[in-house]
């Protein structure tokens, strides 16, 4: 058995060994805008494609956590899942098809010992607008793999790319595994696209020779690249002759303990077990990196996780404290690899316990009024009824339309959207004191405007003084500023300190005392992000944004206190701020804290 740090291990070390420099994994958390999760080792490496020099080198290699929320419907089944590992190396303007192709065919054979009779190819063989790829054709042939074993496909098995709205893709080559050799009754159609399960892609070879923008046109790329991408779970099934992913170490330990602790068995429920396992590992990872379940884009991914969760522990008759234990299990399983993992084991288990007891408040309750719209509505749930369901027993939209599918109904989705639209007017009439930038103009009295201002700057300097003593992890989630105080929301899984409290007061206090400038600097959103800018608003991005920099006259922008996308306004200068005084500090939902601070 090769255990998943040995695989991991010898991934890299075969591309170091060939001049790769070995990067760690980034976050789950991207910093292109246009994605709202890291799914493939490419995406910290975009822009390297694009032709921006590289500090690692032109090859580079590194095994990247990635989380994809398009297969989450596939969930269940042998071979998918959200979160997953993803082994890759890659080259910018090196190496290319033939050196790549080479690599792949030695660590597949040589390293792993896959006998490359199980080895099957497809490659792009061309369409009305791009060329058959005979380079990776020829490649293949002249490296000894027979014909037979070569598919040519179109572009929707064999071209990928870009990730986001544009940038680099091209044509591609993947290897499949070949689990049994018998085919299937399609005999000589039972190839690699086939359904039978005879076949799982193990690894993408993407041959980055194109730029796709905004508009889909393709132009030819001036550096050409390759990006290759092979998950981590189903290259461990397969060198340990597993059946599939569920049944290597990185899951059949937590399907142990869901069998434990359920009543139901595991070869009755497949798909629930493995959802369970699955949406916990990636809440897990998520959690690892600040993000708390909430209504909007990933702390709502991370809601919808939990909350599937929840329900299939429910079926499946699951102990009161399931959850957790298979929490406990992910971290086991990974903070080898993944120290970040058990420091965070608090703030995970509190998430998670936080979410639960929130969603039992009111699932059993919804789940009955849920039975009385089936027996009342036909074959489709009006969307007034889903958004009745979601808004107040908490239902995901999604998790709605899995159990309605259950029951052979289907969900009206655009009317779910018209109510929710509505429901979202009612709420705003009343709100327009809230201040976000803009608010601002709504305050008449110029005095209360100013107090204002001086609190939104007193906002930053916070944030940045609870990131200094609290670490990386907090993230603002929400901030409400009037005349008399600020309110300033954040990720954090527990309550402060009196010691913390008294230690951020003393860091910003200590900046109002320096007498700091505040500027404002516009860049486009890249630049911002590139300078540690912090930018956690949940609308979207211009191109260009305002970030508004407080730091010594002569800091260069590195070293300045903080720096925040923001639309302003600011004061001049923090002296003019006053004594900055914590008056509160309390929950707000799971994993997120509230302040409430003054200025005197
Ligand atoms: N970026 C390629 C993929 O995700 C390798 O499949």
């Amino acid at each position: 058995m090769k255990s998943h740090q040995s695989v991991r291990k010898e991934f890299l070390n075969f591309f170091e060994k060939r001049g790769h420099k070995i990067v760690p994994s980034s976050s789950l958390i991207p910093t292109d805008p246009s994605v709202l999760f890291t799914s493939a080792g490419m995406q910290q490496f975009k822009s390297h494609f694009l032709g921006e020099k590289s500090p690692y080198g032109k090859r580079v290699a590194s095994c990247q956590k990635c989380l994809r929320t398009s297969d989450i419907e596939s969930v269940g089944d042998d071979t998918h899942l959200t979160f997953f590992e993803m082994l890759g190396n890659f080259s910018f303007g090196d190496y290319f098809k033939k050196e790549t192709i080479r690599y792949a065919l030695e660590f597949l054979t040589k390293e792993c010992g896959l006998p490359e009779e199980k080895l099957w190819f497809t490659y792009f063989k061309g369409d009305n607008k791009i060329p058959e790829d005979v380079e990776s054709l020829k490649a293949l042939i002249e490296s000894g793999i027979h014909r037979g074993k070569i598919i040519g496909c179109g572009r929707k098995d064999n071209f990928w790319g870009p990730t986001g709205v544009s940038g680099p893709c091209g044509p591609t080559v993947e290897i499949h595994y070949q689990l049994f050799d018998k085919p299937c009754s399609r005999k000589e159609k039972c190839i690699p696209s086939c359904k039978c399960g005879r076949f799982v892609e193990i690894w993408n070879l993407v041959f980055n020779e194109y730029y796709q923008d905004e508009n889909k046109n393709l132009k030819p790329l001036r550096q050409k690249g390759v990006d290759t991408g092979m998950g981590l779970e189903r290259l461990i099934a397969v060198v340990n002759n597993k059946e599939n992913i569920f049944e290597t170490e990185l899951f059949l330990p937590i399907i142990e303990v869901i069998n434990l602790q359920s009543k139901e068995d595991y070869t009755q429920h497949k798909p629930a077990f493995r959802i369970i396992a699955d949406h916990i590992k990636a809440s897990v990872f998520l959690i690892s990196e600040g993000i708390v379940p909430g209504k909007t884009e990933r702390e709502y991914v991370l809601r919808r996780l939990l909350r599937r969760c929840i329900r299939y522990a429910k079926m499946i008759e699951a102990d009161s404290n399931l959850l957790i234990s298979v929490a406990e299990k992910v971290i086991e399983i990974y903070s080898s690899v993944y120290p970040e993992l058990s420091r965070s084991k608090d703030k995970i288990f509190t998430v998670i316990q936080n979410e639960e007891e929130k969603f039992l408040k009111t699932i059993d309750r919804g789940l009955k009024e849920f039975e009385k719209i089936v027996q009342r509505e036909k074959k489709i749930i009006r969307g007034e009824k889903a958004f009745y369901l979601y808004e107040t027993f908490g239902f995901p939209l999604e998790l709605i339309e899995e159990i309605a599918r259950e029951k052979g109904l289907e969900v009206d989705k655009e009317g779910f959207f018209l109510a929710q639209k509505k429901h979202q007017e009612i709420s705003r009439t009343g709100s327009s004191r809230k201040f976000g930038g803009v608010g601002i103009d709504l305050i008449d009295d110029q005095k209360e405007k100013e107090k204002v201002v001086r609190l939104h700057t007193a906002t930053h300097l916070l944030h940045q003084a609870l990131r200094s003593v609290l670490g990386k992890e907090v993230k603002q989630m929400g901030s409400d500023i009037n005349p008399e105080r600020l309110r300033f929301d954040f990720s954090f899984p527990r309550k402060l300190t009196a010691e913390e409290i008294e230690k951020v007061e003393k860091i910003v206090n200590e900046q109002i005392k320096k007498g700091l400038v505040v500027i404002r600097k516009e860049m486009s959103l890249e630049k911002a992000l590139n300078i540690g800018a912090l930018a956690f608003f949940r609308e979207r991005y211009p191109e260009r944004v305002s970030v508004y920099i407080i730091g010594e006259k002569d800091d260069s922008v590195g070293k300045a206190f903080s720096k925040e996308v923001c639309a302003g306004p600011h004061v001049n200068n923090t002296s003019e701020l006053g004594i900055f005084r914590i008056i509160k500090e309390e929950s707000c939902g799971a994993g997120v804290r509230r302040i409430k601070a003054v200025l005197e």
